[in-house]
């Protein structure tokens, strides 16, 4: 019995020495000995053949030598497989922690809520509209001669025929206006698609946020006041700002605001406005003998390449971390 339990040793450390690096080599090595027709069952199961007197100190020995076996295997094979910083003597307390990384704010959202908080703090209530919109409440019902420009397949993504992606919020005017009565005041935020080549100042969807105001004594000095208080609340009382006359299909007359850009020096558009055509109010049963009515369509990615610095409109959209993260 002695001799082969050394056997058994002398065996187990020959393996010892070419221990193996591979999990599956290291499994069967352990099978070799401690599994159900190892090496250590096998001393066992010759328990039945030893002098009945010299079995308690033979049952010792291999219980013995069972421990030690595992003890050893188990370090080893520990050893390999769990690295060195898992093991409470090895770790670095030192070391920094693993801080959380928490995410940014959107410069669009953060842009668009400051739009909001201060259209809101005047009076204007927020809606919403559809992004996938027919032709009607896109063009025809806003003014939008059969023929105009807009129309063409170069500006406007279609769906099917007659359904379109909005190409601007002013679908919105329409809806608005179709189901409340006036006197109303609201904003309107969303996303908007232009069929457009894609460089630094253009993308194929961006941001506007729409306005609309009707009620019977609206004039265009209503409209003025309100955007240039707006403009020095968002980008301060030192901005230079011009209103310069311009056309849209449902507003009449016609304006945009532009705003002086710093860093480029030059002028940027910023939003369309005017006062509501009559032909609009007619297209939604509104009597424009009575009602009055001023609208603009502001865009939002103008806004925050203004106040942030920002010289290409493709950044808001690629989701690179470097240039969230400034925000
Ligand atoms: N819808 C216009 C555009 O996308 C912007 C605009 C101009 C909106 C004048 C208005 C407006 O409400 O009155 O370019």
């Amino acid at each position: 019995m002695q001799e082969t339990i050394e056997a058994v040793w002398k065996a187990f450390q020959a393996d010892l020495d070419s221990f193996p690096t591979d999990r599956r080599e290291v499994d069967s090595l352990k099978s070799k000995y401690f599994g159900r027709n190892g090496a250590l069952a096998k001393l066992f199961s010759q328990m039945g053949k030893i002098v009945p007197e010299e079995r308690p100190g033979a049952g010792k020995l291999i219980n013995d030598l069972k421990k030690e076996l595992t003890e050893i295997f188990d370090a080893k094979s520990a050893e390999l497989f769990y690295n060195a910083e898992s093991t409470t003597e090895n770790v670095d307390y030192t070391l920094p922690g693993e801080t959380q990384r928490i995410g940014t704010i959107h410069p669009v959202t953060k842009t668009l809520k400051e739009i909001k908080d201060i259209f809101k703090s005047i009076g204007f209530m927020v809606a919403y509209g559809p992004e996938i919109d027919d032709d009607y409440h896109n063009f025809t019902a806003l003014n939008f001669p059969q023929h105009h420009p807009a129309r063409d397949m170069q500006d406007t993504f279609f769906i099917k025929e007659n359904v379109v992606l909005r190409t601007h919020t002013s679908n919105v005017q329409i809806h608005l206006m179709e189901n409340t009565n006036p006197p109303l005041r609201y904003i309107v935020p969303g996303r908007v698609y232009r069929n457009e080549a894609i460089s630094f100042k253009s993308y194929c969807l961006f941001h506007q946020v729409e306005g609309l105001v009707v009620d019977k004594y609206i004039s265009f000095a209503d409209l003025k006041g309100t955007l240039e208080y707006f403009v020095k609340r968002i980008f301060g009382n030192d901005v230079r700002m011009r209103f310069r006359p311009s056309f849209f299909p449902f507003t009449e007359p016609s304006a945009e605001v532009d705003i002086w850009d710093d860093k480029r020096q030059q002028w940027l558009e910023i939003l369309g406005c005017g006062m509501v055509d009559p032909a609009v109010f007619e297209n939604v049963g509104y009597d424009p003998n009575i009602w009055h009515g001023y609208a603009f369509g502001l865009g939002i990615e103008r806004i925050a390449m203004l106040k942030y610095g920002i010289t290409d409109i493709r950044l808001f959209f690629q989701g690179d971390k470097r240039f969230l993260e400034q925000f």
